[in-house]
């Protein structure tokens, strides 16, 4: 998705695959393949013998090794975002602590030591502090699309995560149950040199923990919580140095006064699902947004292009291609933006998504949820 905005601005882009059929290799012609850790592949990204040394390394997602990153830093290539700001999306515990410490709204939590009998005991002090005594324990590192994250009641709940983070596996942190109306998600950029932008704050919507459904702007949110959310999105990119795209998940509930209130759940420095939306909703997608702020050229607009977007996941399909569906689907919804990422199909995948932008949220989100029912085969 960052490659049609790379094109028009005339970026050239070399892309590490960890497969040749993947989708970036689909569209990059220049995409040697090699693991995200793999430190051999990463130094010839950076400098290959066929072209021209590269001009800034970037990400899209976190599990990357920090100890090469900094090394290639110091040996003077720009890397956006830089080690000392990634760690804060790669390590949950790391996260939690800075958050705190700039004061920014984060649920009640606490680290879990590694010690078993330790953990058990804080696990147990903090189920017995919670009204509901129930709680989330999650791994520090390595989760994504809600693994990693378990509610909980008792630290029997979690044996077997005490067992493996006292052998070397990540350490556990355990959190609030945050009692959230809805998900939010912030979005923001920031360049090495300082300039900051953030969209319009949306409504992210999850199913068995992973992303199927975004609506922006976020319906009913007033504009005081609105400007309060992007506030706290700069605050979070100045406060830890992120260079490149950000997005800020966040949880809504109501606050002591009936007032919502808003707690961060957690951290994406990169290009985000919660963002797909600006590829079509938006003056500046995140993705072209996300090339000039690592390359330090001016940001764009981020303004929404129509009063509604809703961006619906194809979330797996029982079709054999998805482009099976596509005369019906281009047919029935003229104004349905399709984007289909060239994956394998597999149960639960992300293999696309379909924007519908509008005035009347109902009828924009009718269509985009029909246009990609039809795309999973339904
Ligand atoms: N403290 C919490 N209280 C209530 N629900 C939570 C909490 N933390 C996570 N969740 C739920 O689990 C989902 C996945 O958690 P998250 O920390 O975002 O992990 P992942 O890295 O898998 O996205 C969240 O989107 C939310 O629905
Ligand atoms: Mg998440």
């Amino acid at each position: 998705m960052m490659a049609p905005p790379a094109s028009e601005l005339g970026v050239t882009l070399r892309v590490l695959v960890e497969d040749p059929a993947s989708s970036a290799a689909q569209v990059v012609t220049d995409a040697p393949v090699g693991a995200a850790g793999d430190e051999a592949a990463i130094r010839a990204l950076i400098a290959p013998e066929h072209a021209a040394p590269a001009s800034v390394l970037t990400f899209e997602h976190e599990h990357v090794p920090n100890a090469l990153l900094g090394d290639l830093l110091d040996h003077g290539t720009p890397v956006h975002p830089g080690p000392h700001a990634l760690v804060f999306a790669q390590d949950k515990i790391a996260m939690r602590t800075r958050l705190t410490e700039l004061g920014l709204p984060c649920p009640r939590w606490a680290p879990v030591p590694t010690d078993p009998q330790a953990a058990r005991t804080v696990i147990a002090e903090f189920l017995a502090a919670e009204p509901t005594g129930e709680a989330v324990a999650k791994t520090s590192r390595g989760g994504y699309d809600g693994k990693g994250v378990r509610v909980i009641t008792s630290p029997d709940d979690v044996t077997d995560w005490i067992e493996a983070a006292a052998t070397g596996a990540p350490p556990l942190l355990v959190e609030q149950k945050v009692p959230f109306t809805r998900e939010l998600a912030a979005l923001v950029a920031r360049r090495p040199s300082g300039e900051v932008r953030t969209w319009p704050v949306v409504e992210s919507i999850q199913r068995d923990g992973v992303c199927s459904e975004v609506i922006a702007p976020a319906p009913g949110l007033s504009a005081a919580l609105d400007a309060q959310v992007r506030e706290l999105a700069v605050a979070v990119v100045d406060g830890l140095d992120v260079t490149g795209v950000l997005a800020v998940e966040l949880f809504e509930a109501p606050g002591a006064d009936g007032e919502p209130v808003v707690f961060v759940n957690e951290l994406a420095m990169r290009p985000h699902n919660s963002g797909h939306w600006t590829i079509d909703g938006a003056v500046t997608s995140q993705f072209e947004q996300h090339l000039r702020a690592v390359l330090d050229l001016p940001l764009g607009a981020t303004d929404a292009v129509a009063p509604w977007t809703v961006m619906a996941n194809v979330l797996g399909s029982t079709l054999g291609e998805l482009s099976d569906a596509l005369p019906t689907v281009l047919e029935r919804f003229p104004d349905a933006k399709v984007n289909l990422y060239g994956k394998g199909i597999r149960p639960g995948r992300k293999l696309g998504h379909v924007n519908v932008s509008g005035t009347d949220l109902e009828t924009v989100r009718a269509r985009a949820l029909a246009a990609a029912a039809l795309l999973r085969g339904e």
